[in-house]
């Protein structure tokens, strides 16, 4: 084995070096001193064995052959998959896993010097290579979820129609009431994550939990205690989460959660589709509590802002050519946005989402300009940098298609295509969890950030690039 490392090193050494080998070799980035402590902070978690990438980028011998892609994906910002768009919109997030100019610039020189090895004395340590079902929100530093909820598992032959499975399973462990501080959804094995496509926990609601119900956007969605009927916990259940493939977790606001009660169960919503193999996996929900005694004061509820105009049915996506929607959706309640995860299927190209003011005073909030459809990133805001909005305030969205053979994930540029579930029709909303404001409130907000309400100052872009 070493003998086979050695060789290619050597190899790769002598074809690549070439044209650089006149500079000193301390100009160029190596390996060992420059590229593998970025890697192993940005790129391993994913590219390790076991775990969702195609390849390992854990040692030179693994990472080299990958150079030009690496190159290529690094520089436009494919990879690590942070795909929002940098002049426009909140800048500071919790989980930004991007990389910063000077690294990409890093990347750039050392795949452009030849990709040398450098000395390996140099190399840092390797972490051990972690199990390969892990949670995100456990590798991002917030230990294991409190509760784990377990969808079951379905099997899905081979080849089959896409399938929606919805099991309805209990809570586990759920003996008083308790307030949600973060959520995650992942597959519940490693192959499950070539046919889970989306996975929605609805809350099967308890009637002294009405106020679950998301009153501040939407027309007909008042609900009281009392007007709550047996039918209505169950249709018009929340969601404690949505996921969809390449997503994360959903972390909640400071002082801000979802609250959930003995006796309500979870009502899945698993989007399947068949690989080409047979695989049997289902989904699980990883749930992180607030401490007692440290309750929040505030439902945190999530939003699928639409990006059309008329309803569903107005989603009319022609063959061969570039297009878009727009949706707009009127806030009812002064209101803070906390994170943004756009949502398709196989066209989606770009989303953006702009405040449109009662002053008439316009704002973009979040652009993802390329989307990607194996990755439904979630941006979450920091919670200095989450906007708020007075009420009355438009949320404009708008969603752009690439229904041409450019787009390398169109399985027929040659089709019309709709609204639909499955995965070769369409869909766009932007995902966004709110939290509703008394006008006190609300005025209390906007003295912390100048007045003004919109992004604050401090969420907007900065002259230099401020990594957290
Ligand atoms: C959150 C997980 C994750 C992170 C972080 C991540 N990757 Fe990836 N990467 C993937 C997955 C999954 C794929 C395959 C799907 C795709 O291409 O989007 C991929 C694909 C790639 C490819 C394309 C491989 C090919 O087939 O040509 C390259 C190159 C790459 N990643 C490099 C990197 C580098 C370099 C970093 C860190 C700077 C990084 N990735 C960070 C998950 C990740």
């Amino acid at each position: 084995m070493a003998g086979t490392k050695l060789h290619l090193g050597i190899a790769f050494g002598a074809i690549l070096a070439l044209p650089g080998a006149a500079m000193a070799a301390d100009a160029k980035p190596t390996f060992t001193k420059d590229i593998a402590p970025i890697f192993q902070s940005r790129c391993v978690s994913c590219h390790e064995p076991g775990s969702i990438a195609p390849m390992s980028l854990r040692t030179y011998e693994e990472t080299r052959p990958w150079a030009r892609s690496i190159k290529q994906r690094v520089q436009q910002r494919q990879m690590p998959p942070w795909h929002i768009n940098r002049a426009v919109g909140v800048q500071k997030f919790s989980n930004d896993m991007s990389l910063t100019d000077e690294q990409i610039d890093t990347v750039v020189k050392w795949v452009d010097g030849g990709a040398p090895q450098g000395n390996p004395a140099d190399m840092p340590p390797l972490a051990p290579v972690t199990s390969s079902l892990y949670w995100q929100a456990e590798r991002d530093g917030y230990g294991p979820p409190d509760i784990v909820v377990k969808s079951g598992e379905y099997t899905m032959p081979a080849v089959s129609q896409d399938q929606w499975w919805r099991p309805l399973v209990d809570i586990p462990n759920l003996t008083e009431p308790r307030w949600v501080r973060m959520v995650e959804i992942r597959p519940s094995n490693l192959p499950g994550r070539k046919i889970l496509h989306h996975s929605i926990a609805y809350q099967v609601l308890s009637p002294e939990n009405v106020q679950a119900i998301n009153t501040g956007v939407g027309d007909n969605r008042f609900v009281t205690a009392a007007s709550l009927t047996a039918d209505d916990a169950v249709n018009r259940r929340p969601q404690l989460m949505e996921w969809a493939i390449g997503k994360g977790y959903d972390r909640f606001m400071d002082g801000t959660g979802k609250l959930i009660m003995p006796g309500e169960k979870i009502s899945w919503d698993n989007h399947i589709h068949a690989a080409g193999e047979a695989i049997t996996a289902g989904s699980e929900l990883g749930i992180w509590l607030y401490p007692k005694g440290q309750e929040p004061t505030k439902r945190s509820y999530l939003v699928g802002f639409t990006g059309l105009r008329n309803g569903p049915l107005s989603l009319d996506i022609p063959p061969n050519q570039v297009s878009h929607t727009e949706g707009f959706t009127v806030l009812k309640e002064n209101t803070i946005i906390t994170n943004f995860q756009p949502h398709f299927h196989l066209r989606g190209k770009a989303m953006q989402v702009e405040a449109i003011m009662p002053n008439g005073r316009t704002e973009t909030i979040s652009y993802v300009d390329q989307f990607n459809f194996n990755w439904m990133t979630n941006y979450i805001f920091t919670d200095d940098a989450a906007p708020v909005y007075p009420k009355g305030t438009i949320v404009h969205v708008v969603a752009w298609y690439d229904n041409t053979a450019n787009n390398k994930f169109n399985p027929d540029p040659t089709q019309w295509v709709g609204w639909g579930d499955r995965t070769v029709d369409e869909m766009a909303h932007a995902w966004m969890n709110v939290v509703y404001l008394t006008d006190a409130e609300y005025q209390q907000r906007l003295a912390k950030q100048g007045g003004q309400p919109g992004i604050p100052p401090q969420g907007k872009r900065q002259t230099t690039q401020q990594q957290q």
